[in-house]
């Protein structure tokens, strides 16, 4: 007997069924996200194929050369989102500032914030990128959005998650801790994103993988070198027994440690003390799905929903994944500054 077919709208609706103040407004936001990531998949399957390749040539806030991707998924998610009356503003990666809902269309109670496309630096080599979201509610007053209503702590998000385009194209949502992750995979020749996986939930014992780029070993902190030692089975370290599975996009380490289970380390080094990786569109999100799926996410001494950003792109560590490594790389980093 064939699995009933839940469609990613049909399961918005249900969810929503479940909270009987939630309106309308935000599950009509969820398809848009849902719609901005399909028209984002078709572009980058044929990559290869179209002019959608390559460098633009310029540089964002961040410093980094934006890819012509970069900016197509920039472009489609500001157009699918800004006139639907659900937003009072967006922050985006790719924008310095507040991207504020133009005045002809109607203004609404969230904010969106989101890296359009996450391992940009995997666009030209086929390897799987993604596209990350938060939302939060407006607590600001007035139409329009303001710092306040983006510089939220991620335990205030109402819903975040990400788009993986690999070798199939999946969406991964959560309304938050109760709500559970759930995972979608579009089925192109529908065009629908159909419930795949279904409440989401780290394995225990999870998969003895840790994933760190540890070309940048030689600058971090003793702890965080004692922590990869003791995961490499080094000088004598108890660990060991454990795999290293890096890709380089944020959302495919993270999307295989949320499957399988492990430790996703992007730790602070001397060339980037306060980490590289964003709170508000890449941490934040992926900590509330992470969480929501039974896992943790700390900055190494606190969790990462706890932090309240002063910038829009202000940057932290990031320890995501199985609770107790998590736990374990607390530990580590905690001992390593007591030496
Ligand atoms: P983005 O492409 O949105 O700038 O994000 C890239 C990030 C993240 O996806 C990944 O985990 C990290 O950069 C990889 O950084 P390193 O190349 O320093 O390992
Ligand atoms: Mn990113
Ligand atoms: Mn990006």
């Amino acid at each position: 007997m064939r699995a009933k077919v839940v469609t990613i709208d049909r399961h918005i609706i249900d969810q929503e069924r479940k909270h009987p103040g939630a309106s309308g407004r935000f599950s009509a936001l969820l398809y848009d996200i849902a719609l901005a990531a399909k028209l984002i998949s078709r572009e980058v399957n044929k990559a290869g194929l179209v002019d959608v390749l390559g460098k633009t040539g310029a540089t964002n806030v961040q410093g980094e050369e934006v890819q012509k991707l970069d900016d197509f998924a920039q472009e489609v998610i500001v157009k699918a989102m800004d006139h639907a009356g659900h937003l009072c503003c967006m922050v985006s990666e790719e924008c310095d500032d507040i991207i504020p809902i133009p005045g002809k269309f109607e203004t609404g109670n969230y904010v969106l914030l989101f890296d359009p496309l996450d391992g940009s630096s995997n666009i030209g080599v086929n390897v799987s990128i993604g596209t990350i979201f938060s939302i939060h509610h407006k607590v600001s007053p007035g139409r329009h959005g303001t710092l306040e209503d983006c510089l939220q702590p991620g335990s205030r998000q109402v819903a975040a998650g990400y788009i993986v385009y690999g070798s199939s194209t999946m969406l991964v949502y959560t309304t938050g801790k109760d709500g559970g992750a759930h995972g979608f995979t579009l089925d192109p020749s529908i065009g629908e994103f159909l419930l795949s996986h279904p409440n989401i939930r780290l394995p225990e014992p999870p998969a003895r993988i840790y994933s760190v780029n540890e070309a940048y070993y030689p600058r971090w902190s003793p702890g965080q070198q004692r922590l990869v030692d003791h995961f490499r089975g080094m000088n004598g370290e108890s660990g060991g027994g454990y795999k290293s599975r890096y890709i380089g996009s944020l959302v495919s380490d993270f999307h295989r440690t949320l499957l399988v289970g492990g430790l996703f380390m992007y730790p602070l080094e001397k060339r980037a003390p306060a980490g590289k990786l964003r709170i508000l569109y890449e941490a934040a999100p992926l900590a509330l799905v992470c969480e929501a799926a039974g896992g943790r996410a700390s900055d190494g001494a606190r969790d990462v929903l706890d932090i309240v950003p002063k910038g829009l792109h202000d940057r932290t560590p990031l320890f995501l994944g199985s609770r107790h490594l998590v736990d374990l790389a607390e530990q580590y980093l905690r001992e390593g500054s007591e030496s």
